[in-house]
């Protein structure tokens, strides 16, 4: 069967991000942020997370981005940078399908391709079904440390947890 074919089968696939995926991605990024960290991270932050800085940053990051797509729809991403699983969001819509853990083990495997043998991410305090899933897929909340979040204003200290995860370890799923 030809790749194609089997994606166009497939409730949803991952692939690797192209430069039409970027408004796509802005938006769930905008909006899962906001499901995310309002109330979990200081006013500063909120104020600089406007929908033109996710357009920005969301560009930037295509050569380390892997999107989800459901019927011809981007419903998530993922980025990685070095051994850190730097973002995942999924669609209000995609969330509870298998879609986040699809693109969170896409990440894993290509920090363990680069020679890593650990991963990480930086989680709020507060972002408990972010936390929960990353629990069940296996990560183990190694404390409180605090995240240096990207600005326009230069990098703003947010208090969050480090999760990793040892990939020489096979997959729990
Ligand atoms: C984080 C995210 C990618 C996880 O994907 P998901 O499809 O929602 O994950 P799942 O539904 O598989 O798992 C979420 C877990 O939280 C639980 N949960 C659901 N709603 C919840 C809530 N309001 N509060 C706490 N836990 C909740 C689910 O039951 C599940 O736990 P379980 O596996 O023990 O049953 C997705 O929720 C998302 O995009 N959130 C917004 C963006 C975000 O926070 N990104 C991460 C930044 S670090």
């Amino acid at each position: 069967m030809h790749a194609n074919e089997a994606a166009a089968t497939e409730p949803y696939f991952v692939r690797k991000a192209t430069s039409n995926d970027v408004s796509a991605v802005a938006q769930i990024w905008h909006i899962g942020w906001a499901d995310g960290h309002l109330g979990h991270v200081p006013p500063e932050l909120v104020r600089y997370r406007t929908q033109g800085q996710f357009v920005s940053r969301a560009r930037e990051r295509l050569e380390c981005m892997w999107v989800a797509e459901s019927h011809g729809q981007t419903v998530g991403f993922v980025v990685v940078k070095g051994d850190e699983v730097e973002q995942i969001y999924v669609d209000r819509a995609a969330r509870g399908t298998g879609v986040a853990a699809m693109l969170l083990r896409k990440a894993e495997a290509e920090i363990r391709s680069a020679g890593h043998r650990q991963a990480w991410l930086a989680v709020v305090a507060g972002n408990q079904r972010a936390r929960s899933f990353y629990s069940r897929l296996g990560w183990r909340d190694s404390g409180p440390m605090s995240y240096l979040a990207e600005t326009e204003g230069g990098p703003l200290a947010v208090p969050a947890h480090r999760y990793e995860i040892n990939l020489t370890d096979p997959a729990p799923d």
